[in-house]
């Protein structure tokens, strides 16, 4: 049996600064991880609880409403009109699709997988699940001259990106998909922040997806947008999600997938057939992550920290110009944890990310400390 080389597991790392935090008088503020903690909008558990009676095998493909509900999702929120349902997959929520998407391809051996260099780790995981050669991709130019063994057989974008909130504009997306296809290179474009673009004036269509016919000239071919309702609609819990574009790549995803059993339950199906087709709740919980950065920001920029990029996501990603490790300390002595960029690669070690998901009393004890 091989042992498969994964990354360490970095956030046992931080145990010692949550402790340190968590003894400030108040309880620590942790916004380290970006996990949801609002309620679950009402008409999405609705949803769940009328799908409650599943005594049969759900489809790996998805029901046709939720396979239609994406599409319609597509053309109103993201600016891709026509996408073809049958170009649609439900996911497990993201990250397992983002970790098995180059085992779920075929790539393997010998096969490069690219990525942004400061970046969400599970695409690195992913490419090492594969067996597969884990690249990063600052540029298109950066790969130099290329052969047919160092050609990326897929390249993942991340835009809004975690952890830095940069958003890659349609000219940008443009250049990428023009390469990629005369290279024969798929693109995965990881947009699960999409719809928290914090730019004035920017509120729709959110950030532009690989899909849109700006950026694609209307093909979908060698294109995949991953999309998850994790953040926009408070459903962490529920893994709810879905990947998207070209048809034959979707058919080859779902062929294995139908093997392997990885189905989306019934319920979760249901429920997120309910979140895409109401948009209200996304509004109120955008403008609940807009009112909790606008205190943040300003607190931590009072701390003296510099805001750099964080136009788009739920996260501040801000230095000191100092090693990340003695900002997480120095926030830690006033009950606040957060993640050093470290954590998303070498080139995030004088950042640290700072989550926006702590309910408001947490927010406003993180600013009341940070401004003492
Ligand atoms: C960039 C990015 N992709 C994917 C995910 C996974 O989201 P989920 O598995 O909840 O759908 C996250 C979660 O934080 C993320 O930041």
């Amino acid at each position: 049996m091989t042992q498969r080389s994964l990354p360490d597991f970095p956030w046992d790392s931080l145990a010692p600064h949550k402790e340190r935090a968590s003894a400030v008088s108040g309880g620590i503020v942790d916004l380290s991880v970006g996990t949801p903690v609002d309620p679950t909008p009402a008409v999405v558990q609705e949803a769940l609880r009328g799908a409650a009676d599943a005594p049969g095998y759900p489809l790996t493909y998805g029901t046709p409403a939720l396979r239609e509900a994406v599409a319609g999702w597509f053309a109103r929120r993201r600016g891709v009109p026509g996408l073809d349902p049958d170009g649609v997959l439900p996911t497990i929520g993201s990250k397992e699709l983002v970790a098995w998407l180059p085992t779920l391809l075929g790539l393997g051996r010998g096969d490069v997988v690219g990525f942004p260099g400061v970046a969400y780790p599970t695409y690195d995981v992913g490419a090492r699940l594969a067996g597969a050669t884990p690249q990063v991709v600052d540029g298109l130019a950066a790969l130099g001259p290329l052969t047919p063994t160092t050609t990326p057989r897929l390249l993942w974008l991340n835009s809004p990106s975690n952890p830095t909130g940069r958003v890659l504009g349609v000219e940008h997306l443009a250049k990428v998909v023009a390469w990629a296809r005369q290279h024969g290179v798929v693109v995965a474009s990881d947009e699960c922040y999409a719809e928290l673009d914090w730019r004035p004036g920017s509120s729709e269509p959110a950030t532009p997806s690989i899909l849109d016919p700006r950026v694609c000239g209307g093909s979908h071919e060698g294109l995949l947008a991953v999309y998850s309702l994790s953040k926009q609609s408070n459903l962490a819990g529920y893994r709810a999600a879905f990947v998207a574009g070209d048809v034959a790549l979707v058919r080859r995803v779902l062929e294995v997938r139908k093997h392997a059993g990885m189905i989306v339950p019934w319920p979760v199906q249901v429920a997120l057939t309910a979140a895409l087709a109401d948009d209200d709740h996304v509004a109120e919980q955008k403008a609940r992550y807009a009112a909790r950065r606008t205190v943040l920001r300003q607190a931590v920029e009072g701390f003296g920290l510099r805001v750099d990029h964080s136009d788009a996501g739920l996260y501040l990603w801000a230095t000191r110009d100092e090693d990340a490790w003695a900002t997480v300390e120095a926030l830690a002595g006033r009950g606040i944890l957060v993640a050093p960029g470290t954590f998303y690669g070498e080139a995030g070690r004088r950042h640290v990310r700072i989550a926006l998901t702590a309910t408001d009393e947490r927010v406003a004890t993180a600013a009341e400390r940070l401004h003492a």
